[in-house]
C-alpha cells in the first residue's frame, strides 16, 4: 500500500455530512448578509503570496509548496485564499461593476507546517472578504456574522480576541518601540524571534516560547500608539460589537501571521482543541488591493479553519451517516434484472436505495440490510412475484406489507411518506405510546 503523505488526510464518508452541514449553514448565513460565492484556482504565481502575505512571514519563509514549472515560472499551492480573492477582484475588474464586493469561498489551503492535532499540511477554510467598505460597522458585522454561525452550530466555549494593528501612519513608531525593547532581550530570545526582531518585530508578540513571553510581558501595546483615525475606528468597532452583545477580549498580543493587516484584527479562539485554539482569524487589509496594483479600496475579511470547526461540531453532535430508505433483497439469479430495474426507478425517484446483486440467500441479504442500517427491506422471491407483489419490511417495528409490483415506486413513496408522518406525530405525542399504524395498499 502507498500511504498518504504526512500532514494530509482523507475525509471519510462518515465524516462528510458534518463538513457539508457546516458549509451549507455558513453559505446560507453569508448569503443573507449579501455575500456571493467565488471559486478560485488552488495554484497561483508564487509572487502573489510573497507580495501579499509578506516575505518575512513564517508562511512565505518556510511553509509554501512552491514549484518551478520548468519555464522559469514559480507557482505555489495557495497557503490562504485572501491573496487570490484580491487578485480576482483586480484582474476580473469586479470593482468596476461595483467597488463594494462581498465574496466567500470554500476550499483547501496548503502550508508545510509541522503536522499535529488540528494542524495539517492540507487544510480547509471558509473565507469571507469584503471590498470597498472602510466603515467600522462592517468590521463589527463580520464578527457578528461569525459569532452567529457558531451559535447556529451550537458551539460554546469561544472567545473573540480583538486588536487594532494601526496603519502605515502610526505603526512605525510602535515597531520602533518594540525593536528598542527587543534589543535589551536579545540574550534570551528564541532563534526565530532573534530573526524576527529586525525583520518583523511584531511577530515576537505572539511567540509561544516562555523566554520570549517573559521578555514581552512589558511590551508596548499597539493600541497606545494608534493615530487619531485608527483610534476612532477601533473605538467604533468596539461599540458596534457592544450594540450586538458580542463579548470580546481586547488582546494587545494578537498580531496575526500575515503582513497585510491594518487596523482591526481578530481571532475566534476555543478552549476545547488544545494548542491549535484559533478556529477563525481575520482583519482589515486596507492597503492590499493597491499594493497588488489595483485601485485604492479598503478591504476586510476572515477565514474559518474548517478542519478545526468540524472537530468541535463533531464533539458536540453525534455522527449521522446516510442510511438507505430501502434495501432491495431479490432472491435468486432470475430476479436480478427486475431488481436492477426497481433500484434504478426508486433511486431516480429520490428514494435512497441500496441493492445487492449477488443473488444470495434471504438470510444473508437481511444481514447486509441490517449492517447498512436500512430502514426498510423490499423482499422479492419467486412466490411473491407469482402473486404480483413484493414485501416491504419495516426493519424497526418488523411490520411487513405487500406492495403491488404494478406502480411499485409510487406505492413505496406513499408508504415512506405516511410512515414519516406517523413517526413525526408519534414523536410529538411520545408521552402516550400508540400501536404502530399498519398501512396497506
Ligand atoms: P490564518 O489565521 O492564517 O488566516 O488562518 C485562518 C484559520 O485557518 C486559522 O484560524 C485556523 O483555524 C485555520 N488554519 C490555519 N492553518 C491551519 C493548518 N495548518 N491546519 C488547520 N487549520 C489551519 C488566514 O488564512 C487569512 N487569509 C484570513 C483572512 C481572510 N484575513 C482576511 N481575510
Amino acid at each position: 500500500m502507498i500511504p498518504l503523505i504526512r500532514g494530509f488526510k482523507d475525509i471519510l464518508p462518515d465524516d462528510t455530512p458534518v463538513w457539508k452541514a457546516i458549509e451549507e449553514t455558513a453559505a446560507a448565513l453569508f448569503q443573507s448578509f449579501g455575500f456571493k460565492e467565488i471559486r478560485l484556482p488552488i495554484v497561483e504565481k508564487a509572487e502573489l503570496f510573497q507580495r501579499s502575505i509578506g516575505e518575512n512571514t513564517d508562511i512565505v519563509e518556510k511553509e509554501m509548496y512552491t514549484f518551478s514549472t520548468g519555464k522559469g515560472e514559480m507557482i505555489t499551492l495557495r497557503p490562504e485564499a485572501t491573496a487570490s480573492v484580491v487578485r480576482a477582484y483586480i484582474q476580473q475588474q469586479l470593482y468596476a461593476k461595483d467597488p463594494v464586493q462581498k465574496l466567500y469561498t470554500i476550499g483547501p489551503m496548503f502550508r508545510r507546517e509541522r503536522p499535529q492535532k488540528g494542524r495539517y499540511r492540507q487544510f480547509y477554510q471558509i473565507n469571507a472578504e469584503v471590498f470597498g467598505i472602510g466603515a467600522p460597522y462592517i468590521d463589527a458585522q463580520l464578527i457578528v456574522m461569525l459569532w452567529n454561525l457558531f451559535e447556529r452550530l451550537a458551539i460554546g466555549g469561544l472567545s473573540v480576541q480583538l486588536n487594532s494593528l494601526g496603519c502605515p501612519v502610526c505603526r512605525p513608531a510602535f515597531k520602533q518601540a518594540l525593536t528598542d525593547m527587543l534589543e535589551e532581550g536579545t540574550g534570551v530570545l528564541c532563534a526565530d524571534c532573534l530573526r524576527r526582531k529586525d525583520k518583523n518585530p511584531m511577530r515576537v508578540l505572539d511567540c509561544k516560547v516562555p523566554a520570549c513571553r517573559d521578555v514581552m510581558k512589558d511590551a508596548p501595546s499597539m493600541t497606545d500608539y494608534l493615530c487619531e483615525d485608527c483610534a476612532s475606528h477601533f473605538s467604533k468597532v468596539q461599540s458596534a460589537l457592544g450594540l450586538q452583545q458580542i463579548p470580546f477580549v481586547l488582546n494587545p498580543r494578537l498580531v496575526r501571521g500575515l503582513d497585510y493587516y491594518t487596523r482591526t484584527a481578530f481571532e475566534i479562539q476555543t478552549d476545547a482543541l488544545g494548542a491549535q485554539n484559533a478556529i477563525a482569524g481575520g482583519g482589515r487589509y486596507d492597503g492590499l488591493v493597491k499594493a497588488l496594483d489595483g485601485p485604492e479600496q479598503p478591504a476586510i475579511g476572515f477565514a474559518i479553519g474548517l478542519d478545526r470547526l468540524v472537530e468541535l461540531v463533531s464533539q458536540a453532535m453525534p455522527q449521522q451517516s446516510l442510511t438507505p430508505d430501502v434495501f432491495i433483497a431479490a432472491i435468486g439469479e432470475e430476479l436480478q434484472e427486475k431488481a436492477f430495474e426497481w433500484s434504478c426507478a426508486l433511486g431516480l425517484s429520490g428514494v435512497q436505495t441500496e441493492i445487492d446483486f449477488s443473488g444470495k440467500s434471504l438470510k444473508a441479504l437481511m444481514k447486509r440490510a441490517d449492517r447498512l442500517g436500512a430502514a426498510h427491506v423490499l423482499i422479492a422471491g419467486s412466490q411473491e412475484m407469482a402473486q404480483g407483489s413484493v414485501i416491504l419490511r419495516n426493519m424497526k417495528n418488523k411490520e411487513q406489507v405487500p406492495v403491488p409490483i404494478d406502480g411499485m415506486v409510487d406505492h413505496i413513496k406513499q408508504y415512506l411518506k405516511d410512515y414519516q408522518c406517523c413517526k413525526e406525530s408519534e414523536k410529538k405525542k411520545k408521552a402516550i405510546p400508540e400501536p404502530v399504524r399498519v398501512i396497506r395498499f
